[in-house]
């Protein structure tokens, strides 16, 4: 049953209904049962509901709640959305009084709220998350110990690297993800509660009452704006995208790390997946489909940004379509969150060293120090490189005969850089791939993390 019918000479035809009843706002029963509250209360307060009448109210929207805790709260077909069938429960448990709820209410103000209290609960939940993904992620750095690696550039290797250097750059990642979240709960901290249809109303209400019972720090300056702004929707679903793409280049990081070519890494047999053909694959469909979920978290920020670019003020009902792209968003998130939470805190890292050609910089360095400028460095070390490559060597078989043929003011403390592990020992810069820097990270961000 709708809460408008009689303006209407027909009751709603089966195919209007089906087309707009969207029960996906279903999940934002106790979000809707709470700013119920907060609104009957605020009315008892200024007086719009006599002392008999709020805590009828009171009462009979506790019962809803129970049910709802308990799960056994009954949406029916005939309810229009939430709201709807929110009054309509309340009707069947305390009568007529039931219509005295939505005094100085509509459904614009009410479903702007209820959106606002699931995205500040979501928001709290992610950043749980993620602060055990960036502590997944510190524990394996923390135990991979000195262990050298490649860094990359064009997926070729380029600087020797401590493992855990590239593991804690994933963590600051997410640690930035958790901040965007962070921002995003300052500006969510404001209730929408008490712009009714779009232009307030002629009753005494005190929104700011019932957004302190709420928690909000504030309340809307603008009742055009509280009711029709979906941009803080849209930030958190830009936010966890971009949180997803963080998953996603870790996600990759992870199938490439453990193919047998790589090998730096294997999951726990509980994490991976097998294959209904070939016997010996042991796959990690976590991380794949985290990196394939990616894609349609970047189609919903694009989905909630397309779905505010032409409406006009205020409220439109295209705007119901929301929710479907925060609620998609936010599960993915959440979920993803876990699985590679679970398969770091799981997988053994333990790669074979990198080829010495990773200390050819290291070499190019030590001219410099001499006074070489590094261009001309750059230069010498090139020529090594060719020499090598033509006799079939490496450079960590170079010679101080051969370096010294290609200029002679290479030193025998030169050969001493050319592995990499004196590569990495050799790194002063701050925040540079060394041990200390790892170390100081890993405390950092114990600290951050409490
Ligand atoms: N189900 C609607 C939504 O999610 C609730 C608001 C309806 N308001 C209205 N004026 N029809 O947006």
């Amino acid at each position: 049953m709708s809460l408008w019918g009689s303006r209407f000479d027909e009751s709603p035809d089966e195919v209007l209904w089906a087309y707009t009843v969207d029960p996906a706002d279903r999940r934002l029963l106790l979000d809707d049962l709470a700013g119920s509250l907060a609104h009957v209360a605020m009315l008892e307060q200024v007086g719009l509901l006599d002392a008999n009448e709020g805590p009828a109210l009171r009462t009979g929207l506790e019962s809803v709640l129970a049910e709802a805790r308990a799960g056994e709260f009954r949406f029916l077909d005939t309810d229009e959305d939430v709201h709807s069938a929110v009054e309509r429960r309340l009707g069947e448990l305390i009568g007529p009084l039931a219509g005295k709820m939505h005094t100085a209410r509509s459904r614009n103000d009410q479903v702007a709220l209820d959106l606002r209290l699931y995205m500040r609960r979501a928001g709290a939940d992610r950043i749980a998350q993620i602060e055990l993904l960036a502590l997944a992620l510190t524990d394996a750095a923390e135990d991979v110990g000195a262990v050298v690696v490649a860094t990359y550039t064009h997926l070729q290797q380029g600087q020797a690297v401590p493992l855990a250097h590239h593991l804690l750059a994933y963590a600051w990642m997410v640690l930035r993800d958790r901040s965007r979240f962070e921002d995003l709960l300052k500006r969510l901290d404001e209730s929408p509660l008490g712009a009714g249809a779009g232009g307030g109303t002629s009753l005494p209400i005190d929104p700011a009452l019932s957004a302190a019972l709420l928690g909000f720090e504030t309340t809307f300056d603008n009742s055009i704006d509280a009711v029709a702004s979906r941009d803080l929707a849209a930030e958190f679903v830009f936010v966890a995208g971009q949180a997803m793409v963080t998953l996603s280049r870790l996600a990759e990081d992870m199938v490439l790390w453990a193919s047998t070519e790589f090998g730096w890494v294997t999951f726990l047999d509980r994490h991976t997946t097998g294959s209904s053909a070939m016997p010996q694959k042991k796959n990690p469909d976590m991380a794949e489909l985290a990196r394939g979920r990616a894609a349609g978290v970047i189609g919903d920020v694009a989905a909630i940004l397309s779905l505010q670019k032409g409406l006009p003020m205020a409220y439109n009902r295209d705007l119901q379509e929301d929710k479907r792209f925060v609620f998609h968003a936010d599960d993915t998130l959440g979920g993803t969150l876990g699985a590679l939470r679970a398969m770091i805190a799981g997988a053994a890292f333990a790669p074979p060293p990198p080829s010495s050609w990773v200390v050819a910089l290291d070499l190019a360095e030590s001219l410099v120090r001499r006074g070489v400028p590094f261009r001309e460095a750059h230069h010498i070390v090139g020529r090594v490189v060719a020499e090598l490559t033509r006799r079939g060597a490496v450079l960590g078989d170079a010679t101080l005969d051969l370096l010294q043929t290609v200029d002679e003011r290479f030193a025998a403390e030169d050969l001493e850089t050319l592995s990499p592990e004196s590569s990495v020992r050799s790194r002063g810069s701050s925040g540079g791939g060394s041990q200390p820097a790892v170390e100081a990270q890993i405390a950092k961000i114990r600290d951050l993390l409490g």
